[in-house]
């Protein structure tokens, strides 16, 4: 696929994206500064957990340049977009640049096949977290921690919600706040939705051989109303999994930024 077709796909998915989480660059540009912040080097080493096309890992190399970031996702069409976008953003084996993973992040060992070389400086993700089950995070943040240097972040930018038992007034606002402030920004209604992406992307002819993949591999469970929607239930697996210092660095409504150090 040329870099411009799959340019323009991901032009569209960033759309769609925006359309159900309007403060989404803003929360890009917040785990950045974090990244910047702690890094202590011009050449972090970066993981991007769930990266779909490659969204927050290109605008990580616009602002770090230095740095390689390995993205990891599971789905052949997401990775197929971004390694044709961004080939010229791409690294060999450790060099600085973008490299993308074919990976389950719901399979523990999965970073056996990263051949990292040295110990990550952040782990980031966004918008992707919430889709493994809720049992996968405990082996996934604990896979985190072992990669991470000391003093290494996690950064996970996440739709993670009060729990409607304990806290129902603050569960029903942390969801209010995001769709009052879809309907400042746009007005006239949200645009794309994601099943109209994938409706649209699936039929483009240059993808057929990762949309056959894609439907040859077993579906994610569906995970709305999941506990991996919750903001404790991150908070525990981050515990559990020895991370000291937990807690959200931006916020608005249920859509934040968790970090934990290492
Ligand atoms: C809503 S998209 C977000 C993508 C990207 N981080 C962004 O912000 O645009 C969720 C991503 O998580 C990925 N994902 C879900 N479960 C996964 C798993 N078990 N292993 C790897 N990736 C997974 C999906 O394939 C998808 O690309």
């Amino acid at each position: 696929m040329r870099p411009e077709v799959a340019r323009r796909w991901i032009g569209r998915w960033d759309a769609q994206q925006q359309a159900h989480l309007p403060d989404r660059e803003e929360r890009f540009t917040a785990l950045i500064d974090a990244v910047e912040e702690c890094a202590g080097r011009p050449d972090p080493l970066i993981i991007d957990l769930g990266c779909g096309p490659g969204s927050l890992a290109v605008r990580l190399l616009g602002r770090v340049p230095g740095a390689t970031v390995v993205a990891i996702d599971r789905d052949p069409v997401l990775l197929e977009l971004g390694r044709a976008a961004w080939a010229g953003r791409m690294g060999g084996g450790t060099a600085a640049g973008l490299r993308f993973a074919d990976l389950d992040l719901e399979v523990p060992g999965w970073s056996a096949a990263l051949g990292l070389g040295r110990p990550a400086d952040a782990a980031v993700s966004t918008t992707a977290l919430h889709w493994l089950a809720p049992g996968a995070l405990g082996p996934l943040y604990a896979e985190v921690a072992g990669l991470l240097r000391p003093g290494g972040l996690l950064l996970n930018g996440d739709h993670l919600a009060e729990d409607q038992a304990a806290a129902p007034v603050l569960a029903r606002l942390g969801w209010a706040l995001i769709e009052r402030e879809e309907r400042r920004r746009a007005p006239g209604g949200r645009g794309e939705t994601w099943d109209g992406w994938w409706a649209a992307v699936t039929a483009e002819p240059d993808l057929a051989g990762p949309v056959a993949e894609r439907a040859r591999r077993a579906p994610p469970a569906a995970h709305h109303g999941s506990p991996s929607g919750l903001l404790a239930t991150h908070v525990n697996a981050l515990r559990a999994a020895g991370f000291g210092e937990v807690g959200t660095l931006w916020q608005r409504g249920a859509s934040r930024l968790l970090c934990a150090v290492r």
